[in-house]
């Protein structure tokens, strides 16, 4: 049986197909129109592709590793070949593992669980809470807001020329920003790492969907990234790398899949022998479907040709910026700089708007799904802002009053699905909305704007 169907659309200037591409919501102001998913930084839209070979495969579906069964062996087989895919997706080095997880966030917990003892792990103030929050066991350094690419390296140098040099250390780094959308210095911060005897994880969970990963040629020890960010949003995740300390370390969770052999012992107790492969982290049945359709997502996206995907973004990239730079009350968050490389993911303020408002307004009036807050990043959000990085103030939180500065952002975020057309009724959304203020009337529900309908 063939589980793989259709090819990628391979043209430089066309987008991907992807689910949803064709779908119609309704405009408070009447009427409807296809809905502009600009939200890919926080889940991005299916793949066709991938949906395609889902389905596909989905009569066979069988239960992977245990069963004896036709099904279960050609699942089986499946499974571990998708391990190939994404370990050949990543350039994965001789040794590595690929782990399936459920996301980022549970990819970037199980290395917090496995670092060793002792380790020292340091990472910016910057990152998003899945890089920042899981090192609970470790001793954390957390590194000030770097304003250049530069200045990160050298922040980065000196925490580690301080620390502990025959200890276990980790860095951990985000490849893409999903505030900012601008790329970090990962390969020069990989080389800071090991020169004094650290490590290094990448972040690519912003990374992996709009740009090439080598784990070999950057030079760092894993990578981690969501499926349902690349087009495959099915529940599963990827931790890959290094397998010394995951091997060494005990099992993420303790159960069946993990366990390589239980016998109870004569004192009453019970023996166990875990496996020493990936394995050894993924307790319990896996998920194929999953893991399947990331394997498809990462075939699909190397088949287009990553190079032509990059370049349909940036000219992307280029028509909102360039639409933003032309409305004076519109100000783009940035780390680094205007000249900064970036992915598609673009952060905003409008003045005197509250953001939540904003972005009610670009959806009930216009159709276009972008997203407001601070974005799982409350530190850098808060830099960015101006605000308060320390200020424990929650999510949602009252706005800010027109003229005050604003306490949330806009986020808008694409990729290799978005069609010219919703990047072009974003900007003239944006235009028009400050120009002629919302037509509609807003009232706030559980600290979110909606319209008063
Ligand atoms: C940079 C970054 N890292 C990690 C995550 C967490 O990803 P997930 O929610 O899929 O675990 C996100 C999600 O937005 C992210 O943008």
């Amino acid at each position: 049986m063939s589980v793989s169907s259709t090819v990628a659309d391979a043209s430089v200037c066309t987008p991907l197909p992807v689910l949803g591409r064709d779908v119609l919501v309704p405009l408070v102001t009447g009427g409807e129109v296809t809905y502009a998913a600009l939200d890919y930084a926080a889940s991005a839209p299916a793949l066709q592709r991938v949906w395609d070979d889902v389905a596909a495969y989905a009569p066979y579906y069988g239960s992977v590793h245990r069963g004896a069964g036709y099904l279960s062996q050609l699942s089986t087989d499946l499974f571990e070949n998708s391990r190939a895919t994404v370990a050949e997706f990543l350039g994965c080095r001789e040794g590595d593992q690929v782990v399936f997880t459920r996301s980022t966030t549970d990819s970037l917990n199980l290395l917090a669980a496995a670092v060793p003892a002792g380790c020292q792990v340091f990472v910016f103030e910057t990152e998003h809470h899945a890089s920042l929050l899981p090192w609970r066991d470790a001793e954390v350094t957390y590194l000030n807001a770097p304003r250049t690419p530069q200045q990160a390296i050298e922040t980065l140098e000196r925490a580690l020329a301080d620390r502990d040099p025959y200890g276990p250390a980790l860095v951990c780094v985000t490849g893409a920003s999903n505030v900012t959308g601008e790329l970090w210095p990962v390969k020069e911060l990989a080389a800071a790492a090991h020169a004094h005897g650290a490590r290094i994880v990448l972040d690519a969970a912003q990374l992996a969907p709009h740009h090439p990963v080598d784990i070999a040629e950057s030079d760092v020890d894993w990578v981690a990234f969501s499926g349902h960010k690349l087009y495959a949003p099915f529940g599963s995740g990827v931790l890959a790398g290094r397998s010394d300390w995951l091997t060494e370390a005990e099992p993420y969770l303790a159960g069946g899949g993990a366990s390589r052999k239980v016998a109870r012992r004569t004192d009453g107790g019970v023996d166990v022998e875990w496996h020493t492969t990936a394995a050894r982290h993924e307790a319990g049945s896996p998920n194929v479907i999953g893991v399947y359709a990331i394997a498809s997502a990462c075939k699909a996206l190397t088949e287009a040709g990553f190079d032509s995907l990059v370049e349909r973004e940036q000219s992307l990239v280029t028509k909102v910026r360039e639409g933003l730079a032309e409305v004076d009350e519109v100000k783009v968050l940035s780390l680094f700089g205007d000249d900064a490389p970036r992915v598609g993911v673009i952060s905003f303020v409008v003045e005197g708007w509250n953001s939540s408002h904003f972005a009610a307004a670009l959806s009930a009036e216009y159709g276009i799904g972008v997203r407001d807050g601070l974005f799982c990043a409350h530190p850098l959000v808060r830099t960015l802002l101006g605000s308060d990085p320390q200020d424990p103030g929650e999510c949602g939180a009252p706005e800010a009053e027109p003229g005050e500065r604003s306490l949330n952002a806009i986020r808008v975020s694409f990729g290799a699905g978005t069609p010219d057309e919703h990047v072009e009724r974003f900007v003239r959304a944006v235009k028009e909305l400050v120009r002629d203020g919302a037509r509609w009337n807003y009232r706030t529900e559980d600290g979110r704007c909606v319209p008063a309908v």
